[in-house]
């Protein structure tokens, strides 16, 4: 344990460092042993390089114990760092003196392929895996580019409780919990206290856990997640749809460009993360129906000829499919190495995990398209109908004037038309859906009081926010965009699960 340093390089610097001898602490990611040489891949957090134990330049025993260091060994190395193009960052270290602060031989996640539950049980040490450090990376460019983009607009960052008295989001979410002789509930959403800080600063916006108890399981949805919930003082509605696209244009945008080698390593095409720089449409919701029950076609095709050619692209890919794990499974049959035999077998497991997949949308798409032929007013979106409208439009989608019986007590009702409120959702294209939803607030403390009474909530509770209407009440609007499946869109992830470090869901509490 002794060669602990202050001095140790980070990883990420090491391009700055060529020709230099460096101290360099971590973890082994990988190991590769040749005859002469023992390769291991160090990671530290900020990054993955190559280290290559030479016998002749380290002496046996250092040699030696290259040669036992398992997978997620903890080590010190000290040596010079060679430009190579080939590797990652464009560097490799060749070492000079190698110590281990632990010698680990059975690290419980091995190389092969994994099952879901599995990795979740250990998600302690999943995290330290080269996809869960993009992903992290991904997060935490986003939050940054978020403040920056708040910060250049003049916000105030203002946070609101998470024990709260009051249900935002109707009351069937709620995460009931003792405080002293009275019930809390987790927070569902920052908004209403977002609403009190816009009348105080202007501008603000909350960037916290929000909870949700959603008792079923979905690749959507968290018991627990981070929203951003921005309010504006002086805002309608116009101008919070030009908000909300400039906001996740300027913030998408800022992500790919610094996340090229996370996107690499996910596998992540950036190109339709990159269409956000072209205009979003903005779809009215009786616009939305019509186009979804095929009475108004979109660039001459229906939602149905939309779902009708998934279909043939969804059969085709299965063929292609069943014809590699053939392959694959008669491969298999055949001799070879240990370590060629495990990635024939992981790229079979991943090939029968994507079949799966497939199947189970060959099976959905003719109910989809029974969902998208019968959708009629006052109906909530389904998954699918959200995937379509993306795809018909071929971009992210802000569907606005939604029907007042499926939105939120506090949303200002369209002039004209009572059954019309100042709703928005952005979907985000490529199947995620809704990342965004946000409204112009209902002003008029008599109406919001009516409000609350028709969703049987309890007034008292509300008096308070109530207050915000008799004294200054003014034109305003916000929206909260749900952190987790915003990162799931920019990473591609088949599930919010992924996107944050210890995802709560329905049945997972631990670790
Ligand atoms: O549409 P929601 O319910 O809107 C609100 O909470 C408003 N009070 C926000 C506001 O106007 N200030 O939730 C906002 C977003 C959704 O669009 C979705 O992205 C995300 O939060 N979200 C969830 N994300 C993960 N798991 C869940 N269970 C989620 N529920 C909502
Ligand atoms: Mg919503």
């Amino acid at each position: 344990m002794e060669p602990f340093t202050r001095d140790a390089t980070l990883v990420k610097h090491l391009p700055a460092h060529v020709g230099q001898t460096v101290e360099l602490q971590g973890w082994v990611a990988n190991r590769r042993d040749s005859k002469l040489r023992t390769f291991i891949v160090l990671r530290d957090g900020t990054g993955f390089v190559q280290c290559v134990v030479e016998r002749d330049r380290v002496g046996e025993a250092a040699f030696a114990l290259s040669r036992k260091l398992g997978l997620e060994s903890s080590i010190y190395v000290r040596g010079k760092v060679v430009s190579d193009a080939r590797q990652m960052g464009g560097v490799e270290v060749h070492v000079e003196t190698l110590k281990a602060y632990q010698v680990v031989q059975d690290y419980p996640i091995a190389k092969k392929a994994h099952g879901v539950e599995f990795l979740m049980d250990r998600r302690h040490l999943w995290l330290r895996s080269r996809r869960q450090w993009a992903i992290m990376q991904i997060r935490n460019r986003a939050i940054q580019a978020i403040h920056r983009y708040f910060q250049r607009h003049d916000f105030v960052q203002a946070d609101a409780p998470i024990l709260t008295g009051n249900a935002c989001e109707g009351t069937t979410t709620l995460f009931p919990t003792p405080f002293y002789d009275q019930t809390a509930y987790l927070t569902q959403s920052g908004q209403l206290y977002g609403e009190a800080m816009a009348m105080a600063f202007g501008r603000i916006y909350t960037f916290g856990p929000t909870f949700r108890a959603e008792k079923s399981k979905t690749r959507r949805h968290l018991s627990e997640f981070w929203m951003i919930e921005p309010e504006m003082a002086f805002f309608d509605l116009d101008m919070l749809m030009d908000f909300i696209e400039d906001f996740v244009r300027t913030v998408t945008l800022e992500v790919v460009e610094q996340s090229r080698m996370e996107m690499e390593i996910l596998g992540r095409d950036p190109a339709p993360l990159r269409k956000v720089a072209e205009p979003f449409e903005r779809l009215e919701y009786e616009r939305a129906v019509r186009v979804l029950n095929g009475t108004e076609r979109v660039n001459g095709m229906s939602a149905v000829e939309m779902w009708r050619q998934e279909l043939d692209h969804t059969r085709a890919e299965i063929q292609s499919v069943q014809g590699r794990i053939a392959e694959l499974e008669g491969l298999l049959k055949q001799p070879m190495k240990e370590k060629k035999r495990n990635y024939y077998q992981a790229e079979l497991n991943q090939a029968k995990a994507r079949l799966h997949t497939l199947e189970e949308r060959r099976k959905n798409i003719p109910l989809w398209i029974e969902s998208a032929e019968n959708f009629r007013f006052g109906n909530d979106f389904g998954g699918a109908d959200e995937t379509v409208l993306t795809l018909l439009f071929d971009r992210p989608v802000m569907v606005y004037n939604w029907p007042r019986a499926i939105k939120a007590f506090y949303m200002k009702g369209v002039p004209g038309r009572p059954d019309l409120v100042k709703g928005v959702d952005l979907l985000a294209p490529e199947g995620y859906g809704e990342i965004v939803g946000g409204s112009e607030r209902e002003t008029d403390e008599q109406v919001l009081r009516q409000r609350i009474r028709e969703e049987n909530l309890p007034e008292e509770a509300f008096e308070w926010y109530l207050d915000l209407r008799r004294f200054g009440t003014v034109p305003h609007a916000g929206f909260g965009l749900g952190f987790e499946r915003y990162v799931s869109w920019l990473a591609k992830l088949p599930h919010v699960r992924e996107a944050i470090p210890f995802p709560r869901m329905y049945g997972r509490l631990f670790p």
